[in-house]
């Protein structure tokens, strides 16, 4: 089918036609997913999913272009987003222009970044240099420390107001999206009315103009504790270790490979061998 484009995700809101967003961290993984949904997020999620740090703080730049490259290579027809990781849109929008722009370079449509007042000078100086930028609030896992763990955000009437402000002003700085992560339901179907750009929920109730997940979290490929927004649709670990375990016992066992499983050498030459 065609290339997802930001036109077209402006018109699905208008159109209520859900938009449909995973993660993909390496080549199979943006294959599998590329023909099923919308867009396709290298997330820095990749740390904790893949990596296996506790958080998505240690996640540089080095290490998402080389997992964006691998994504690109494959040539998406979902609209391809590259997720910002923590201090590569901080310290000064010279940098952020350079570390953004760099993901453009390596084939992603757009950005994604955390955070709403404080990061809006940044937005702007992307999208002046043309760069896409979606947004990201509620609970956003690289401000880890600061909300003591990974808690539901905007539960008080303060924080409610404070996120439906930032929302407005990630719109009016240039956002083509934004992701609501982790925040009640009525939160966040309020976010997705009062805004003219889709919002991508997570966590964050059925009143989105999408959903995200992480591709890992869907197919069960994830250990440990599982957050309640998550639906695993397979036992993919369970699925992938069988496959595995019956493979290692055929070995053990000395039927696999079979003949069919082998390469045979020439009648002529087979006596050769043998003596
Ligand atoms: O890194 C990630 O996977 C994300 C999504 C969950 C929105 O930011
Ligand atoms: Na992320």
């Amino acid at each position: 089918s065609a290339r997802v484009t930001i036109p077209l995700l402006q018109q699905w809101k208008e159109e209520r036609r859900r938009i449909t967003m995973t993660t993909a961290y390496d080549a199979v993984t943006a294959r599998i997913a590329d023909s099923i949904v919308d867009i396709l997020l290298v997330g820095d999620s990749v740390g904790n999913v893949c990596l296996g740090y506790d958080n998505t703080l240690p996640v540089s730049m080095p290490m998402m272009n080389y997992h964006l490259e691998a994504v690109a290579r494959t040539r998406p027809r979902a609209l391809l987003v590259a997720d910002m990781p923590f201090l590569s849109f901080h310290v000064s929008p010279q940098e952020t222009i350079r570390n953004a722009g760099g993901f453009l370079q390596r084939g992603a449509d757009a950005v994604k970044l955390e955070g709403g007042a404080k990061r809006i000078d940044m937005i702007r100086a992307l999208v002046q240099c043309e760069i896409p930028v979606m947004g990201h609030l509620g609970l956003t896992p690289q401000s880890v420390n600061v909300m003591g763990g990974f808690r539901v955000q905007g539960r008080t009437s303060e924080a409610a107001l404070q996120l439906l402000e930032d929302a407005h002003r990630l719109e009016q700085a240039g956002c083509f999206a934004l992701v609501l992560e982790g925040i009640p339901a009525e939160l966040a179907a309020r976010v997705t009315e009062i805004l003219k750009i889709p919002t991508i929920g997570i966590g964050a109730g059925a009143k989105c103009s999408g959903q995200v997940l992480v591709f890992h979290d869907v197919v069960g490929l994830t250990e440990g504790h599982r957050p309640k927004f998550v639906r695993p649709y397979s036992n993919g670990f369970q699925v992938l270790q069988d496959a595995l375990a019956s493979w290692a016992t055929d070995v053990r066992e000395g039927t696999f490979p079979d003949a069919q499983e082998s390469y045979r050498l020439p009648e002529s030459l087979a006596e050769v061998v043998a003596n």
